[in-house]
């Protein structure tokens, strides 16, 4: 067994609960219970600079990150949604095995520069490493023509792509032009989710690698910007791709700023007339829980903490409800279009850790339950915080990465439907969180979160790793339910982790899922008097038992 589960010896955390502790979770929907999620809930941002490297091209197709995301696909019952964006999109780039990179060391560099197009280009991107703005992504990109066959390597999907809003002037004016048409034929027969324009621009103005806009741009500034801008788009979708600028296909997920609180307000943009067109479907926002090199910043404090999440996603849901008080954002649902822990790409030992896995898992229900209706975890090349690296470089081996193995979690959580919705069972402890999910008003399942921090050491391999006993009321007419069981050495294990005794591993089945013989599967446990269940979850692991 992956995991050792000394159940009855290991229970020293939590005494063994009476029946009376036990959590009632009813058989319809409550009413605490979010709205229905979006089919896909479980989706993806991708860096826009390593958007070939993620999905290769025409002659080189990524089979890797093809298999992760059916298998979301086939667990979820909807292939997860990929927004290509983020800080390259408007601003800069390098890439590893498509292009050949130059660093610059030219700390007084002030201007900013933008994804731009080069039509003579032979590769997909070609980018610059700029160190003193980021050692992690390009901050000068250029893309050429090849860089849209990457849409055309993942059949099933659907695409969000971002447009350069950042760039003004007639350079991001010409850039927009000439991509609007390369964009929407590679997109064309269904594989357009939305358009977006524009990543952060609540930043633009404050920029730690240099502003964009001067200090005295305002919302209604920003508004009449994306607006003036989006009617050039649909105007060359008219040109290009006259069957794409019909208003059932042509919309964008807007404003995308990186938080609630910075230099412009969400509220007032709406205020100020964003959707004047009627051509925003979502609102999408960006959350990450805090930053990679913040002081404080452990496992334990900041992701494997529920408290943390609940007031990381409380901003959210604070926003939310002033929107739709005021209604400005009528039928239009609230998303996270770029998420994942710790901005500045995650840190080594956090973010890339079994424990972070387990934090996507609560976040995510999390944001579920409290009505943000899809996430999408952002990827980059490199990054610690991915859910899997697609391709070798230097820095980091190929392979699927623990935060995978929550995302697979999620999805089977969420997985029934249109009409599926979660709710979040209050526990005790902050190192703990529990979810319903119900399926046309059933419950269906209950997820169990434990986030107490759990090392891993070789030195004591047979250390005896302590559980937690839950007990939940359930109203069931069954004997057993059946229990599925997210695993890995502890909450410090950067490999061997198991989902039901499936293993994604790209080094086993280049991500297809492969049953694993030495862990244990079909475990059940039994439903007492009065509809009991008891299920020991071991530290830093999580579980979902079907109803
Ligand atoms: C279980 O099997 C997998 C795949 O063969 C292997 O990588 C892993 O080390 C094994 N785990 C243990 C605890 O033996
Ligand atoms: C565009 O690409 C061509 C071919 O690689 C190159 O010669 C030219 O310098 C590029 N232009 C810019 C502005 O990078
Ligand atoms: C396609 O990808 C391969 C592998 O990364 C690369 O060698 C090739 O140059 C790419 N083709 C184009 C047209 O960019
Ligand atoms: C890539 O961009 C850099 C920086 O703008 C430029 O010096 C170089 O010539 C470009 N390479 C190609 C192949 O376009
Ligand atoms: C364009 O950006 C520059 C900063 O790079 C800023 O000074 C200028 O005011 C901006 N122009 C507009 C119209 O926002
Ligand atoms: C904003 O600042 C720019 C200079 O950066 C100035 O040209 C412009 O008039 C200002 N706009 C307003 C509305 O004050
Ligand atoms: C499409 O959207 C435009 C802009 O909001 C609106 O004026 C028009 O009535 C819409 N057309 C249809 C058929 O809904
Ligand atoms: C969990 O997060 C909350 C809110 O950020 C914080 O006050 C608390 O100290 C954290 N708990 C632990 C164990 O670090
Ligand atoms: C909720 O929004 C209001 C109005 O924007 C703001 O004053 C308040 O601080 C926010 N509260 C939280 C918890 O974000
Ligand atoms: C990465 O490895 C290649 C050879 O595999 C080497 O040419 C290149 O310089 C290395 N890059 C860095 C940044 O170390
Ligand atoms: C786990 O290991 C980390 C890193 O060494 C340490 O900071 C943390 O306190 C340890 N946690 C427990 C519960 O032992
Ligand atoms: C997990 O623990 C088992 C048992 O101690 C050990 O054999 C295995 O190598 C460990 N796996 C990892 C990835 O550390």
């Amino acid at each position: 067994m992956l995991v050792p589960l000394v159940l009855a010896a290991a229970s020293i955390a939590v005494a063994t609960p009476l029946s009376s502790n036990a959590i009632v979770v009813s058989e319809n929907v409550p009413t605490d219970a979010g709205p229905s999620v979006l089919q896909p809930f479980v989706s993806f941002s991708i860096e826009f600079a390593f958007f070939p490297d993620y999905a290769g091209n025409k002659s080189h197709p990524n089979v890797f990150s093809k298999n992760l995301l059916d298998n979301l696909g086939n667990l979820q019952g909807a292939q997860p949604i990929i927004r290509v964006g983020g800080n390259t999109q408007y601003a800069h780039r390098r890439t590893k095995a498509i292009i050949t990179f130059t660093l610059i060391h030219d700390i007084n560099q002030r201007t900013r520069d933008y994804a731009l197009y080069n039509q003579s280009l032979k590769t997909a991107t070609n980018g610059t490493i700029i160190p003193s703005k980021s050692t992690d992504y390009p901050t000068m990109l250029y893309i050429g023509p090849s860089y849209f066959e990457s849409y055309s390597t993942w059949p099933g999907t659907k695409f969000t792509h971002g447009f350069n809003l950042g760039k003004n002037g007639s350079e991001g004016l010409d850039t927009l032009r000439a991509t609007v048409p390369l964009a929407c034929k590679a997109l064309q027969g269904g594989k357009l989710a939305y358009w977006e324009l524009g990543n952060e621009p609540d930043l633009y103005k404050t920029s730690a690698q240099g502003p964009v806009r001067p200090s005295n741009w305002t919302e209604k500034d920003y508004v009449n910007e994306w607006l003036t801008k989006t009617e050039l788009i649909k105007k060359e979708l008219e040109k290009s791709c006259p069957d794409m600028a019909d208003n059932a296909t042509y919309q964008y997920i807007a404003p995308s700023f990186a938080g609630v609180s910075n230099s412009l307000n969400p509220v007032t943009t709406w205020r100020d007339g964003l959707n004047t067109d009627h051509d925003i479907a979502l609102n999408s926002e960006h959350n990450y829980i805090g930053g990679a090199t913040q002081p404080g910043v452990t496992l334990q404090h900041t992701l494997m903490n529920h408290t943390s999440t609940v007031k990381s996603v409380a901003q959210h849901v604070n926003v939310s409800r002033i929107l739709s008080s005021d209604h400005l954002t009528p039928n239009i649902p609230y998303i996270l279009g770029e998420t994942n822990s710790l901005y500045n790409e995650g840190a080594p030992g956090l973010s890339n850790a079994f424990g972070a896995a387990l934090w996507g898992i609560d976040f995510n229900l999390y944001c579920a339950s409290q009505g943000i209706r899809r996430t999408h975890m952002h990827q980059g090349l490199d990054y610690r915080y991915d859910s899997w690296q697609p391709i070798q470089t230097n820095k980091t081996t190929i392979g699927t990465k623990p935060p995978y193995y929550g995302n697979v979690f999620v999805a089977e959580m969420v997985h029934g439907g249109d009409d599926v919705q979660i709710v979040n069972l209050p526990l005790k402890e902050e190192t703990e969180a529990a979810y319903a999910a119900y399926v046309k008003d059933k419950l269906e399942r209950i997820a169990v979160v434990n986030l107490v921090e759990y090392n891993y050491t070789e030195a004591d391999p047979t250390a005896e790793r302590p559980s937690a006993t839950y007990t939940f009321q359930v109203p069931s007419t069954k004997d057993t339910l059946s229990v599925q069981r997210l695993s890995a050495n502890g909450s410090n294990a950067i490999t061997g982790v198991t989902w039901d005794g499936w293993s994604y591993n790209y080094e086993l089945d280049q991500g297809k899922p492969v049953r694993l013989h030495n862990v244990t599967v079909g475990e059940t446990v039994p439903v007492q008097k009065g509809g009991i269940v008891e299920i020991e979850v071991p530290y830093s692991s999580a579980v979902i038992l079907n109803l």
